[in-house]
């Protein structure tokens, strides 16, 4: 199974054209919701139009290799790392789910848009890239929706508790899981029975919703997230930080009260 590629055994029934078709869709999807997010939410131009009030208080006006240096820094270790999520837990199954889905996508991309034929000899790096990709996202996503979110985690909420702010994880796990279950059930060579085939149709449904959803869900933080990321390390590099106070300059004392807890409510 892991080695297979799940697209050439489905050009047999499904041509190749509509699953390209099909990808494309789904990538203009995104493109569409984070759009319409971004006028409607109003969140980029609040981003810009602070950045630009937060540049009258700099204290140093950045060079362009400056400026590189920070864009580059903060890609390799705050976006690459997802170092605002600390060290622990939330961070490690976060960057499972991560990779996981990078794989995972760029795996599908490459087989639909490169080995979707049913004479196509598909190396066996790219089944694997997405078969470990997927089961990466459904291990570190299942650890965050089971034990990491906030409402469980903090509030007590029992797991099973749904909110639309779920829909992005949901349809994630959904599209990683079902994805995994159909090529495990093609793999079994069931002749013309349903059970891949339901599958599959649930691996679509749930991309659909995933793709399709970037509106309503928290899709687009994987574009926002760096955007905000870079702003803070180049403000803190022109000591305009944002307009915030600087750091106190004083021991931190906090009381001893805050020892008898880890902080874990938000
Ligand atoms: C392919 C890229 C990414 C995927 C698939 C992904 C996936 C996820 C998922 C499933 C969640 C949980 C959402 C929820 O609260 O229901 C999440 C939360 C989060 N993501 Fe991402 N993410 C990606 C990229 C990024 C990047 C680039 C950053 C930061 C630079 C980032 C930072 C965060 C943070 C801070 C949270 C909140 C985590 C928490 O509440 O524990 N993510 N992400």
């Amino acid at each position: 199974m892991i080695t297979t590629n799940p697209f050439s055994v489905l050009s047999e029934t499904v041509p190749a054209i509509a699953m390209q078709t099909f990808v494309i869709v789904m990538a203009l999807l995104v493109v569409a919701g984070t759009l319409i997010d971004i006028i409607h939410k109003k969140n980029v131009k609040y981003f810009f139009e602070n950045a630009k009030k937060a540049k009258k208080s700099a204290k140093k006006i950045l060079t362009t290799g400056e400026k590189t240096a920070v864009v580059i820094k903060t890609i390799a270790y705050d976006v690459a790392t997802t170092s605002e999520l600390g060290a622990g837990k939330r961070r490690v199954a976060h960057l499972l789910g991560m990779y996981g889905t990078i794989l995972f996508w760029v795996g599908s991309v490459i087989m639909i848009f490169c080995y979707a034929s049913v004479s196509s000899d598909t190396p066996s790096l790219w089944p694997i890239i997405w078969h470990v990709g997927a089961i990466m996202t459904v291990l570190g996503g299942f650890w965050f929706w089971f034990f990491l979110r906030v409402d469980v985690y903090s509030e007590a909420h029992p797991w099973y508790r749904i909110i639309k702010a779920d829909l992005f994880v949901l349809a994630l796990l959904a599209s990683s899981t079902f994805g995994l279950t159909w090529s495990f059930l093609q793999s079994l060579n069931l002749g013309n029975r349903w059970d891949d085939k339901l599958f599959f149709f649930l691996f679509v449904l749930s991309n659909v919703v995933l793709f399709g959803g970037v509106y309503w869900s928290k899709f687009a933080h994987m574009f926002y997230k760096p955007g905000a990321a870079i702003q803070k390390n180049l403000a803190e590099a022109d000591g305009s930080r944002d307009n915030l106070p600087p750091p106190a300059n004083a021991p931190e004392k906090f009381g001893l009260g805050i020892k008898r807890e880890a902080p874990k409510h938000y």
